[in-house]
């Protein structure tokens, strides 16, 4: 049986207004794998011919959830960064992508941060991460990596940071960068 992007909100909806915590958002990871998996969502919604650039495919009024489309047409490669309060599933629908985690190793007193890589990993078409509230991590992807995003909230409106791996500093991160 296919699965679309309406029975993905749906289940979106009802697994996240039950149960908000990391078992209903591996629900969603799960739901989201499925959906990486339709031809016709990722032609319609993927492809060359889909919308391109940065696309809110949904935002929910009551639970705050949004599913975003990212049709990357150059590579990138991100400064380790948080998602806030916030949590936030990568689907990859194209391509590939290289997933770093990291931790804060430094005291968190001088105002400076070192981070320390705990785990590396490539995310494949079909597949689905999760990072949790706070953590930290960075991407790295070639021309033409596409992905679906589901966050907790709507990030422009959060306090995040990302980390200068070089010199320490922390940053605040502003509305619209991408990830
Ligand atoms: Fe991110």
């Amino acid at each position: 049986m296919s699965y679309d992007l309406d029975q993905f909100i749906s289940d979106c909806r009802s697994i996240l207004a039950r149960d908000p915590g990391p078992a209903g958002r591996e629900e969603v990871r799960l739901r989201l794998e499925r959906l990486l998996g339709e031809p016709d969502f990722l032609r319609e919604y993927c492809s060359d011919e889909a919308p391109q650039g940065l696309r809110v495919l949904y935002e929910d009024p009551k639970l705050g959830f949004q599913i975003l489309a990212h049709i990357n047409d150059k590579a990138r490669v991100s400064p380790p960064h948080d998602h806030g309060a916030s949590w936030a599933i990568y689907g990859q629908a194209t391509k590939y992508t290289e997933m770093t985690e990291w931790e804060r190793v430094d005291s968190g007193t001088d105002g400076r941060a070192e981070l320390r890589p705990t785990s590396k990993y490539r995310l494949m078409p079909g597949q689905a991460g999760i990072y949790q509230d706070g953590k930290i991590h960075s991407i790295d992807y070639p021309d033409k990596a596409r992905f679906i995003r589901v966050t907790g909230t709507n990030l422009d409106k959060i306090d995040r940071v990302r980390f200068d791996l070089k010199t320490g500093e922390v940053h605040q991160m502003t509305p619209q960068r991408a990830t």
